[in-house]
């Protein structure tokens, strides 16, 4: 989620501790982090809204179950799904920090029954394990992106699986081929970072191969420095 491209090398191989440097950095730069993003609250909630209408449509009265993969503060999105009712949401992240700060956002919401309708899980999402075909809808907004490629693709087998027919996915990606960027002191002193991408084709291509049929696959950003691939995608109803 680099907003500049100034202090970071592309060339680095991906660091073998990588995971616990991550959680180390957002433990770190947490609130940071959450500040300095309210800038695309907008967007993602617009991006939000393109799965939920249908899946409200077309389920108004049962129950919704919905994963969020690194959902930071839990605001803008876990609130927002914890708007609807019916909506049932597993919200993992790797930072202790992170998770501890959407707890504070989220249990003490005047949502109805908020602290039964959400189970919040620290830890690597790649480590996640759920029943094939037992979610509604996957989430990872600037998630994914910290995983290594090899990971990213790993991860998106699992998530067409564990969508039930019908199923959504949303998640935000690299739009360019990376490897591996490393950012020593992003959003300050402590804010360690690592990204990677496939790039738009190579993505959306992964994610066809995983038995989703991809409804969207835009470069998109709330200004023209901060371009990610968005993707939504379905799984096939039978
Ligand atoms: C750029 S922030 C995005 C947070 C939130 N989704 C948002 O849109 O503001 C990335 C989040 O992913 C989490 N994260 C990074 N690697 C992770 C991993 N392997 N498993 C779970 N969460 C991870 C970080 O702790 C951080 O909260």
């Amino acid at each position: 989620m680099a907003s500049t491209t100034s202090d970071s090398n592309p060339a680095q191989a991906v660091p073998s501790d990588l995971k616990d440097r991550l959680k180390a950095s957002y433990d770190a730069i947490a609130p940071e982090y959450n500040e300095w993003t309210v800038r695309h609250h907008a967007q993602r909630l617009q991006y939000l809204e393109k799965i939920l209408a249908p899946l409200l449509d077309s389920n108004p009265s049962g129950q919704l179950r919905v994963l969020e993969l690194g959902c930071g503060s839990g605001v803008p999105v876990t609130e927002k799904l914890l708007s609807y009712a019916n909506v049932h949401v597993t919200a993992n992240d790797i930072s202790t920090a992170q998770i501890e700060l959407a707890r504070a956002h989220l249990l003490g919401s005047a949502e109805a029954n908020a602290s039964e309708r959400l189970d919040l899980v620290e830890g690597d999402m790649t480590k996640l394990e759920f029943p094939d075909g037992s979610l509604d809808a996957v989430v990872a907004f600037y998630s994914i992106i910290h995983l290594p490629r090899e990971e990213q693709t790993e991860m998106i087998g699992k998530i067409a699986r564990w969508l039930k027919p019908g199923g959504y996915f949303l998640a935000n990606f690299s739009q360019g081929e990376a490897e591996s960027v490393v950012m020593d002191k992003w959003l300050g002193e402590k804010g360690w970072a690592f990204w990677s991408g496939w790039g738009k084709e190579a993505t959306l291509k992964i994610v066809e191969e995983a038995g989703l049929h991809v409804e969207l696959g835009e470069v998109s950003g709330h200004d023209t420095k901060e371009l990610f691939l968005w993707v939504i995608a379905k799984r096939a109803d039978h």
